[in-house]
């Protein structure tokens, strides 16, 4: 029987835990599968991805620092890679086109919906406007919140991220300087690269109520620092990146092999190591 190969690429890539999600996927699904970390030297990542697809790997997950590479690299795009200027997914078409695709932001909602957090109609904070924010906004949008605000250290590059989605929703910039004008929000998502260094951005007390749903893209072995100061603030609920992770490659599953597996156990099972 022949194994359908897949592989994550970065650099580094030890620390990566897409292998771990992808073989207890194939386990679930029965689908004979191999999934292997694979590292690209940071000058040589097309030259990686093109060997991995000549020597008929199926599709590749990217990481950290290729995505807007992987984005260049695609042939045809889905509207949402499209739309994040980045991709985390590609898949090689039975015509020989490599199709791009970016799941993170669908990890993100699917998330977010599983544990609760309704989005429809909702004024929704996201503090960071790096790549990870531009990847989700087109699916945030897509659940037609009332209205999404996006407050970043450099104003500007909030400014212009709201101006690239302004025809999905109702999406706007605001300054950091700004934000204890606000009522409290019904979600909050921090996507900014601060928790990865301990560090939280300056956020005033205002923006969290007892309905506030507080959402860290990062996640770790203990709670981060953003979700500790939504905790000391009274949020209703508070949620680390771990179901994003396993829901982006959940995604990335299904773009592959056509079903989306269950990410429940997963996810319970990576919380336990
Ligand atoms: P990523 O791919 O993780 O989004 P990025 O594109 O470098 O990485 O973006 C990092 C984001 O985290 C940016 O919004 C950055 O703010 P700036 O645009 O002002 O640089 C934000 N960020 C990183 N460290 C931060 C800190 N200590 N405090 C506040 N924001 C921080």
């Amino acid at each position: 029987m022949t194994v359908d190969r897949y592989a994550v690429v970065g650099n580094p890539i030890e620390h990566s835990k897409s292998p771990l999600i992808h073989a207890a996927f194939a386990a679930q699904t029965h689908d004979n599968v191999e999934y292997t970390r694979l590292l690209a030297p940071l000058d040589g990542f097309v030259e990686t991805v093109q060997q991995f697809f000549s020597e008929g790997g199926c599709g590749l997950n990217i990481t950290v620092p290729f995505k807007e590479e992987a984005w260049q690299f695609a042939d045809d795009l889905t509207e949402r890679a499209q739309r994040a200027g980045a991709v985390n997914t590609l898949k090689k078409q039975p015509d020989g086109r490599v199709l791009g695709d970016n799941t993170d932001g669908a990890g993100l909602v699917g998330d977010l919906l599983n544990q609760g957090v309704a989005l429809v109609g909702q004024r929704i904070l996201v503090v960071g406007a790096g790549g990870a924010v531009r990847g989700i906004l087109q699916p945030l949008l897509a659940q037609e919140p009332a209205q999404v605000l996006i407050a970043n250290r450099t104003f500007s590059k909030a400014e212009t991220l709201a101006n690239l989605f302004t025809d999905m929703g109702s999406i706007q910039a605001v300054e950091m300087t700004h934000l204890d004008q606000q009522d409290a929000f019904d979600v909050i998502i921090n996507g900014t690269s601060a928790s990865l260094s301990g560090e939280l951005p300056p956020l005033p007390a205002n923006l969290v109520a007892n309905h506030t749903a507080c959402y860290d893209m990062m996640y770790g072995n203990d709670i981060t620092v953003f979700n500790r100061w939504a905790q000391q603030h009274g949020a209703a609920q508070t949620i680390d990146g771990l179901g994003m992770l396993v829901g982006q490659a959940a995604e990335s599953y299904r773009l592959w092999r056509g079903r989306l597996p269950e990410v429940a156990g997963v996810m319970e099972a990576m919380r336990g190591q």
